[in-house]
């Protein structure tokens, strides 16, 4: 049983492959937090309580007779705000008095097979309920009344759990709820460094790591997305902790809006990092009766360093998060339009363009933005999803059948969520957009953004979209999103409830894609924010792929695919061969090849050559598709810690096959370099496909393939697919 409940000791163990997780019901129903970390098999770990002394001017709780227990120190589950603990709280209920002193303590629990789903948000499933285990831990603050369930999930094949929170209004009053975080794990020490991902448009999931110090310190968004500049991913690791290495503990919030995750040392030397929906400019409402749930957090425990960690992750998600027909299906191979003509285009264009991916065995073709309204740059029409028949040269069911006759499969793009200023649908209902009274209205891309919390809206937008989508053969969805949200309030809500406004246009996108995609299950849905802007979990719950970014320079692409590697899956990056100049066209190939793989440029440029090499490209994609999409992923080089190369290996889940690949990104000083392979069977023969020569795992994985007979110039690249005997 991944969960147990020792009734004698009043301690709750969650177990996994590899890890455990253990907290106590300590005196006045305290939830005492003991132990994370590699598995253990004892459960007798509540000495780990003792912080040692403290100073007298801590708050103690005078009904607890042991002098070494602090709230100011102790480790906590769901420390409360303003009861003695000084450290970041979890939550923080203001009510009818005014204060939002919170503490909530234990009050009864239940243990049961399978997983719940959290209403109106994103979050993992169980394929069978034997996959996993939930505990529900329900606990009241006695002077309001004010309730939480703390939802803790064991997925024990993976190493890996979620947790997530229910607050619940049983009394008479009306409550607000402050703040509130998803997960809180007080470690019992400090010596980590804390890894995150940040970027910008064009360099998204850059990574950077710092040790922990006893400032506090954390990532966050408040763009009403979860934004380039900061991914809601962040790892507490050992500071000698490696690709192969170390414990690494990963959280990923499965979400799509502001969120924070924050990390300090205490001034007992443990460590509270906590995660949630970024409480600057959050408030929730509570009327009598009332319920709100949490998104949830993901938590992997890795006790060889990254590399595991993030391969936990990649299972996970692809088994438990990406849902419906393309999870687990290979998906069309796409050439889309945008980079190689922007708005520019006509039906006849693009026509040229599905005749050429025929020649060379692409799929699919998607019309990216302009091909609705009056719109011709990025100036106008968003919001008015009518389709422009003299761009296309008719109604867009006899384009698509004009593809269709090809052998080719059609995607179209939306935004749905934005509105141009220049539009029917903004100049008949200005107050449909995020903005706050007497305030102008800060504009980008000339777009603001729709008011998504509201019913009406999320209505009007949808109708549009499901009749574009239920009128025509359309397989593919490209789903953007090209601003954030500023001046966040509503005009569908009243002035106390104006900082839900966030988090309600969280909820309504959710809605119009939990929509799009029960009535539309068959179509392919890609998420796009101005690239990758919105790379979330909970993004990935709907759309089993997203863009990565903006930035298809080959060589950029590498430290932005080897970040975002991190916790998402190969599978879920979209990653194209465009016209960017550097490196040539196999480079790219071999780049784009580790995600969706596509191309983004203009075919009908190619010469004869570039065609040869396309259509292999092609082949190699589905060649290579299961080791890649279902495969382990092996970060062997990144591109951050060499100059040189980056290099990156799959290996199939059997150990049958690998695919190798290194990226030469300045020519090397180094003639004699040996790329040391991981993950093989080390008693196993692989043969290499072109070579035909055959190595033991282990010469492969401790001598290492030597790179001399490889390329070695700027943009050179190779790949090495073995086969084992
Ligand atoms: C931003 C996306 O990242 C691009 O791929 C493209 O779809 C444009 N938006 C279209 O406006």
């Amino acid at each position: 049983m991944p969960v147990f409940f020792d009734e004698e000791k009043k301690i709750f163990k969650l177990d996994t492959a590899g890890s455990s997780y253990i907290f106590e019901i300590y005196e006045q129903g305290y939830l005492v937090h003991l132990y994370y970390g590699a598995k253990i098999p004892d459960s007798n770990v509540t000495s780990f309580v003792d912080r040692g002394f403290f100073a007298s001017e801590c708050p103690v709780n005078i009904n607890i007779d042991n002098p070494r227990f602090s709230p100011d120190v102790s480790p906590f589950e769901f420390p409360g705000e303003g009861s003695g603990d000084f450290r970041s709280s979890a939550i923080a209920v203001r009510n009818e008095e005014g204060n939002n002193v919170t503490d909530m303590r234990y009050v009864s629990h239940k243990i049961y097979p399978g997983k719940p789903a959290i209403e109106g948000l994103p979050a993992l499933f169980v394929n069978d309920e034997s996959e996993a285990q939930t505990l529900e831990v329900l606990v009241r603050d006695s002077v309001t009344g004010v309730e939480a369930v703390l939802f803790y999930t064991v997925f024990e094949k993976y190493s890996a759990m979620t947790r997530s929170v229910k607050v619940i209004n049983p009394t008479a009053k009306t409550v607000r709820i402050e703040r509130i975080m998803s997960c809180c794990v007080d470690f019992a020490t400090h010596d980590y460094d804390m890894i995150t991902l940040y970027g910008k448009w064009l360099k998204e999931r850059s990574l950077e790591r710092a040790p922990l110090t006893h400032i506090k310190q954390g990532v966050a968004s408040k763009r009403g997305s979860s934004s380039h500049h900061h991914n809601p991913f962040a790892a507490i690791v050992d500071h000698d902790c490696n690709e192969d290495y170390g414990s690494a503990y990963g959280f990923n919030f499965v979400y799509s809006g502001n969120f924070v995750f924050e990390a300090e040392i205490d001034p007992f030397a443990g460590t509270r990092a906590v995660m949630g929906i970024n409480p600057e400019g959050f408030e929730w409402t509570l009327e009598s009766g009332e319920s709100f749930s949490a998104p949830e957090v993901v938590m992997v425990y890795s006790d060889a360093g990254l590399g595991k960690m993030s391969r936990t992750f990649h299972r996970l998600y692809t088994d438990n998060l990406i849902r419906g027909k393309w999870a687990h299906i290979k998906r069309p191979l796409l050439i889309n339009n945008w980079e190689a003509t922007g708005m520019d285009f006509t039906g006849d264009k693009l026509v040229t363009f599905a005749e050429r991916a025929k020649e060379l065995g692409i799929d699919m073709l998607v019309m990216d933005d302009g091909w609705f309204g009056r719109r011709d740059d990025d100036t106008s029409s968003l919001g008015d999803w009518i389709v422009n028949e003299e761009k296309l040269g008719g109604p867009l069911n006899k384009f698509i059948e004009r593809i269709n006759a090809l052998g080719i499969k059609f995607g179209i793009w939306f935004e749905p969520e934005m509105v141009s200023r220049d539009s029917d649908l903004y100049r008949a209902h200005p107050d449909w957009c995020i903005h706050v009274p007497r305030r102008e209205k800060s504009i980008a891309r000339m777009q603001y953004v729709l008011d998504f919390g509201r019913k009406e809206v999320r209505d009007y937008i949808y109708s549009l979209m499901y009749g574009i989508l239920s009128a025509n053969k359309i397989d593919y969805v490209k789903w953007d999103f090209n601003r954030y949200l500023s001046e966040a309030g509503s005009a569908g809500l009243p002035a106390d409830r104006q900082k839900e406004t966030f988090h309600r246009f969280v909820l309504g996108t959710y809605d119009i894609l939990n929509r799009l995609t029960t009535d539309f299950p068959d179509i392919l849905l890609e998420g796009c924010a101005s690239g990758g802007g919105r790379f979330d979990p909970g993004m990935l719950y709907y759309s089993p792929q997203i863009w990565c970014s903006d930035d298809t320079d080959p060589i950029e692409r590498l430290s932005i695919q080897f970040g975002t590697s991190l916790c998402y899956p190969a599978s879920a990056m979209g990653a194209h061969v465009s016209a960017s100049r550097r490196a040539c066209l196999e480079t790219k190939g071999n780049i784009a090849l580790w995600g969706t793989f596509g191309y983004e440029l203009d075919p009908n440029t190619f010469t004869e050559e570039d065609r040869e090499t396309v259509k292999l490209q092609v082949n190699e994609y589905h060649k290579y598709y299961d080791v890649i999409h279902s495969g382990d992923l092996y970060r062997l080089i990144t591109p951050d810690k060499n100059d040189f190369r980056a290099a990156w290996m799959f290996v199939s889940r059997n150990k049958e096959a690998a695919l190798v690949t290194s990226v030469v990104m300045r020519t090397p000083e180094d003639r004699a370099f040996f790329l040391k392979l991981k993950g093989l069977d080390p008693d196993k023969y692989y043969v290499e496909d072109e070579s035909g020569e055959a190595y033991s795992g282990a010469l492969l994985m401790n001598a290492g393939l030597c790179l001399n007979n490889y390329g070695n110039a700027d943009g050179d690249s190779f790949k090495i697919y073995l086969r084992a005997l």
